[in-house]
């Protein structure tokens, strides 16, 4: 009876009325408020824990009883539990067979696609197409929320140096400008403009903060950098997500400067909730309090629970420490009710901001489930946003576009056929037998009129040289070849690190026997993370960066190859010639001493040299694209002015083609040392053969400020260099002073 009662409170206060007069009664903080008022303390600590249901899990634990716990009202989400269907039982369990009924919110890694799988998140930054990007974020939003879930946890918006580092595939690169952009893209794609419309998810910044500086590249690895690095680099995607609304913030596995992410009240109370003023809720990584163990941290899971609450997690993913021993946290006084009162209130407000307590069922509908999941015009978009994430690195001798008309062609390589490779890691609930080949993609556009030969030469990984025959002569049969090669699609996101970054196995050697033939060789790479490939840089006459290309990547790939898209990506992180010159990015410092090659004593190795094997911003085009007569409007400017640069862009090769105009800036001397270039701003421009334009940026006094040596963001009077081409080594540049007021 009390029970029922209760609920009754909950559904009166709440449901009874109208939507209209609820909204004009009752502001979500009063919702909020009244259901906390019915909460006994078991109930409130129940909201803070988050257990994986039997399906994929990432960690080492399973919560075997995770039906039983919803049953009991401790838990207030599930994750990795998915469809309609699934998701409608266990929120039948937190509706009826709770005290209050408090719904469930349902979290899955839905990272690029939950059915249809959209390149890996490197690879859509490589299309620098925000639009795009955020189209491939909805059409993710849409299927998911079909399939019973809530909460995506996405984007990862950590800035990543080292490509030895597998979670580098999940980011937007190297760059906080880009990454900032692509980070409020994607956050917009999966939340939409209306949080409680069943077709949009609420996303997870993550990972809080610095995961991506991990010491040489190792994932879980130890991280320190100094306060300004951490805010000039690491965190303006996060504010950048949090300011285009993201719900939840994931906190990082890593310990930054002695203190683990996940108990770092710099980070999570001073910066994120009272600099920032965030308003959601903290989740943890799965079982990153537990593992303030084994970081030397606390004694205890009991001692780790109370450091991460203490410190601002509101919610415990798997590691059931809150489940274990806040309650007793709280009896002895060393966690205070009113914090739980505080992170349970966060939790359900957003509980209330998607629709839950109007309609708990809301995201379980079968039909949409059917209807709304790899529609043709989602596929039809994957495709493209593939299509524009794809690179072109080389071309030499225009082997690219390839002819339609062809006699024969010969496909081979170890992904050249691979439907589970394309769809990279983290790949949701997508499935390989859905995907499209390269080798199938390139069927479908040829149809019977070219003869295609393949041959996979090679596995991916392993010594095994006894096809490379097979496909030396499908080669020397062919008027072209295509040669896919590049990673597994396990060898990049998480604890996923490579300390060679080459291609694996034999594929080097096979490249060079089908390279040997002398034919017009196209390599595609297939891959999560920059490659060292210097040999292949070398002597392949075309190669084309196709990272990890999802459901449609294998058409997506075809309209490359043969003309029908022209490739407009650019790298959104450096390749290195060799693994001894990571970290190497394009915003470098000039040292004291920069690298002259006829002075031993400047900043050099003996033995490799400084420049990478395709910097950050560089992509080809099957067509070329000018710059000249870069201008700025005044060549002195004033603090809090915003300067107008503009630089003629003509298209001087034969095809219609778009270029991404990218401006960086370099600021000559400054009370700390400011990198060589940073990247700020970029457009995309599409011209047809022949034609120009003049481009123009407006550059906002926010352009030219950073961290000043007392950590104030302002502009320091002095001079600057802009740069606006095409990619980071741009070579069009103008001065321009600020100048005292
Ligand atoms: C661990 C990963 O670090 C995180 O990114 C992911 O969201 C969780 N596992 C849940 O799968």
């Amino acid at each position: 009876m009390k029970k029922h009662m209760n609920r009754m409170a909950i559904l009166y206060g709440l449901l009874a009325l109208p939507m209209v007069a609820i909204a004009q009664q009752k502001t979500v903080d009063q919702r909020v408020d009244s259901v906390l008022a019915l909460m006994t303390l078991d109930e409130m600590i129940g909201q803070m824990n988050l257990f994986t249901s039997d399906w994929a899990v990432t960690g080492p634990t399973l919560r075997e009883n995770y039906k039983a716990d919803i049953q009991a009202g401790k838990v207030g989400a599930i994750f990795n539990a998915h469809t309609a269907e699934y998701n409608r039982e266990l929120q039948r369990m937190a509706v009826e067979e709770t005290r209050l009924g408090i719904p469930l919110i349902f979290g899955y890694d839905v990272i690029h696609g939950y059915k249809t799988i959209t390149p890996v998140p490197l690879g859509e930054a490589a299309s620098w197409d925000l639009e795009a990007i955020e189209r491939a974020a909805r059409i993710a939003a849409e299927e998911a929320t079909a399939a019973g879930l809530h909460w995506t946890f996405a984007p990862m918006v950590d800035i990543a140096r080292d490509p030895r580092w597998g979670r580098i595939m999940e980011g937007a690169g190297e760059d906080p400008y880009l990454g900032e952009l692509i980070a409020a893209a994607r956050v917009k794609g999966f939340q939409g403009d209306d949080i409680a419309a069943v077709n949009t998810l609420i996303a997870c910044a993550k990972h809080f903060a610095a995961y991506g500086a991990a010491q040489a590249g190792r994932d879980y690895h130890t991280v320190d950098i100094s306060e300004r690095t951490l805010r000039e680099l690491y965190l303006p995607p996060f504010k950048a997500a949090l300011d285009a609304g993201v719900y939840t913030f994931m906190t990082s596995f890593n310990e930054l400067d002695g203190v683990p992410a996940t108990a770092n009240a710099h980070l999570l109370r001073e910066i994120l909730r009272e600099e920032w003023g965030f308003d959601g809720f903290v989740v943890t990584d799965y079982t990153s309090i537990n593992e303030m163990v084994p970081h030397g941290y606390a004694a205890d899971d009991q001692q780790a629970a109370m450091q991460a609450v203490n410190a601002g997690v509101d919610m415990d993913m798997q590691g059931a420490t809150f489940y274990d021993h806040l309650k007793a946290l709280v009896a002895d006084g060393n966690v205070s009710e009113d914090r739980i009162r505080e992170a349970v209130g966060d939790i359900l407000r957003v509980k209330f901001q998607l629709g839950l307590f109007d309609d708990p069922y809301r995201y379980s509908n079968t039909d949409r489930e059917q209807n709304n999941i790899m529609t043709e015009r989602q596929l039809a978009d994957a495709q493209d946003i593939a299509r524009k994430s794809t690179v072109l690195l080389k071309n030499e001798g225009q082997v690219l576009p390839l002819a339609k008309d062809m006699g024969t062609l010969a496909v081979i390589g170890p992904l050249a056929d691979s439907q589970d490779d394309l769809l990279g890691a983290w790949r949701g609930a997508g499935e390989a037998d859905q995907a499209v080949s390269l080798l199938s993609g390139i069927k479908e556009k040829l149809g019977e009129g070219v003869r295609i030969l393949y041959a996979k030469g090679a596995e991916i990984e392993g010594e095994d040289r006894s096809g490379f025959k097979a496909a030396e002569l499908a080669a020397m049969e062919a008027d072209a070849v295509v040669l896919a090669v590049g990673e597994g699609s396990w060898m990049s996101g998480e604890a996923a690190s490579r300390g060679m970054i080459g291609l694996p196995g034999v594929q080097t050697d096979l490249v060079k026997a089908i390279v040997a033939t002398g034919k017009p060789v196209v390599v595609v790479l297939m891959n999560g993370r920059p490659l060292a490939i210097p040999w292949i840089a070398e002597n392949a006459p075309a190669i084309l960066e196709t990272w990890f290309a999802g459901t449609r990547g294998g058409p997506a790939i075809a309209d490359v190859l043969f003309g029908d898209y022209n490739p407009s990506g650019k790298l959104p992180v450096t390749f290195p010639r060799h693994e001894a010159q990571i970290p190497i990015f394009y915003a470098a410092k000039n040292t004291g001493r920069p690298m002259d090659p006829n002075n031993k004593y400047t900043s050099k190795y003996l033995d490799i040299p400084n420049t990478p094997l395709y910097p950050f911003g560089y992509g080809l085009s099957y067509t070329t694209f000018a710059y000249s007569n870069l201008k700025v409007d005044q060549s002195e400017f004033r603090a809090g002015e915003s300067l107008t640069v503009s630089v003629q862009l003509a298209n001087t090769g034969k095809r219609t083609g778009k270029e991404t105009v990218q401006l960086y800036i370099r600021d000559l001397v400054g009370s700390t040392t400011r990198p060589l270039r940073e990247l700020k701003a970029f457009r995309q421009v599409a011209l047809d053969a022949g034609e120009s334009q003049t481009v123009s940026f407006e550059l906002e006094p926010e352009t030219f400020k950073f961290f000043d040596a007392k950590m104030e963001f302002r502009a320091e009077p002095g001079d600057f260099e802009i740069y606006v081409g095409g990619d980071s080594n741009a070579k069009e540049m103008v001065k321009v002073k600020l100048v005292e007021r």
